[in-house]
């Protein structure tokens, strides 16, 4: 009872009241999941980010520099050779773990599942993006005679149906002890008067919290804690959907390494003004990514001296973090991004409304946020035709066609 007047004063409290109704209505099994549910809502940090979508993105350009990079392809072999060794030895010392955020919806490739289900039409049987991963750490261990932590970021959603999966194909021969599965949280969703909406099965709506929320998840999964006890280091973040990514560079490790930085990430040239990808500067003083999404028409089209895009430098969600990094982020709050979004939901009657237009709010924290919390960050160059296939869309650009043309043009050069 106690718990239910609780709720109930927390809904008050925030202009909720439009739930209470509902816990009037239902039976007592759905009711205890609802009260659970609402007493478990951060309401002050959703009135915050209510507020949050009323303001206009910043960026006073300004206090902005283009960031300092080192191209991979114009090492000295004397570099390239250290920073392979210094990269090797960690690996092959067992500090090196590697995290895969597999909790994205994954909406505009229209895949009805987890986006690392989705089976890449490849010579000929095809392979999952989940097996392309396993294939890629798998091939890292037996080079470097070691044995990898992986670590893979699942979504609430689509937890069950991605552990069945990985269960039913053996995780690819990936040692089941070096696999760890690991859930991100969520966060509430919202309309435009700041409303909690009601979803068919009579829960307030909730969604992933981005991938930013990575860290915290990494630490109370207790993940992180399961890293050090392995003697883990460095830790590797990337995403499912990049049919080239390296998830064990030995350059970028030995450069990070060499340059004594506790963040690193791999970066290639931005294709166009106007590709969908965020890009690196310094902001501030600190290294930031500016998001596809947020980032003026001006900038992006910005050339430098040499003609080259001022703001060319690609994020490709290959990002490298000490374990002391992670954990220190792990306990800062990043910021959230508000998408304007359609969302289904029950009006008072109980009729479900499914909106033609956006008609309210998800909030997503974003994994880059976190280089600002930091002085410096070590970007190595790579290749586009090397380190960067995407699968984004159904059709066109960053389409399953494209991964797959660049995918075995890749394995062609590299038999
Ligand atoms: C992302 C990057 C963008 C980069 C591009 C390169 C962000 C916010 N944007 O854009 O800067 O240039 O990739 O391909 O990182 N994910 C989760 N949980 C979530 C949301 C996403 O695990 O709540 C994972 C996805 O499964 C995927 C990755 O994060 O592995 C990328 O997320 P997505 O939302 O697809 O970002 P993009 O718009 O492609």
């Amino acid at each position: 009872m106690d718990k239910m007047q609780d709720a109930i004063d927390l809904l008050k409290a925030y202009n909720q009241e439009h739930i209470i109704k509902w816990l009037d209505k239902l039976e007592e099994k759905e009711r205890k999941e609802l009260i659970n549910q609402i007493n478990s809502i951060d309401f002050h940090q959703l009135s915050e980010l209510y507020q949050s979508t009323k303001k206009e993105i910043e960026i006073k350009e300004n206090k902005i520099e283009e960031i300092k990079y080192l191209d991979k392809a114009k090492l000295t072999k004397e570099q390239k050779e250290k920073f392979d060794t210094l990269g090797e030895e960690a690996i092959k010392n067992g500090q090196y773990a590697v995290v895969t955020m597999a909790g994205g919806q994954g909406t505009r490739l229209e895949h009805p599942g987890p986006k690392g289900t989705f089976k890449l039409d490849v010579y000929g049987k095809g392979k999952y993006l989940f097996e392309i991963l396993a294939e890629n750490l798998k091939e890292a261990n037996k080079k470097y005679n070691a044995n990898i932590p992986w670590y893979i970021m699942t979504s609430k959603e689509n937890n069950e149906e991605t552990c069945k999966f990985l269960e039913k194909n053996n995780y690819f021969g990936y040692d089941k002890e070096s696999l760890i599965i690991f859930t991100q949280g969520e966060l509430p969703l919202i309309d435009e008067e700041g409303k909690l909406l009601i979803g068919k099965n009579k829960k307030i709506k909730q969604a992933s919290d981005g991938n930013g929320g990575v860290f915290a998840s990494l630490r109370t999964s207790g993940a992180l804690a399961d890293m050090k006890e392995r003697g883990i280091k460095w830790v590797f973040i990337g995403g499912v959907d990049n049919v080239l990514l390296k998830m064990a560079d030995t350059t970028l490790l030995g450069m990070a390494i060499d340059k004594n930085v506790e963040i690193a990430s791999k970066s290639v040239v931005k294709a166009s003004p106007s590709e969908k990808v965020g890009v690196f500067c310094k902001m501030n003083g600190h290294p930031k990514v500016i998001e596809y999404t947020e980032l003026p028409e001006k900038m992006a089209e910005e050339l430098d001296e040499n003609g080259e895009l001022k703001y060319g430098e690609s994020h490709i969600m290959c990002n490298l973090f000490t374990i002391d990094a992670i954990e220190k982020i792990s306990k800062e709050t990043l910021i959230y991004h508000s998408a304007h979004k359609k969302n289904s939901y029950l009006d008072e009657n109980g009729k479900e409304i499914i909106p033609k237009e956006p008609n309210s709010y998800k909030f997503e924290a974003f994994i880059f946020d976190a280089f600002e919390f930091f002085d410096d960050i070590a970007i190595l160059r790579g290749k586009r035709e090397d380190d960067f296939a995407p699968v984004k869309n159904k059709e066109g650009v960053d389409s399953p066609k494209t991964a797959k043309e660049l995918y075995e043009k890749y394995w062609e050069r590299n038999k």
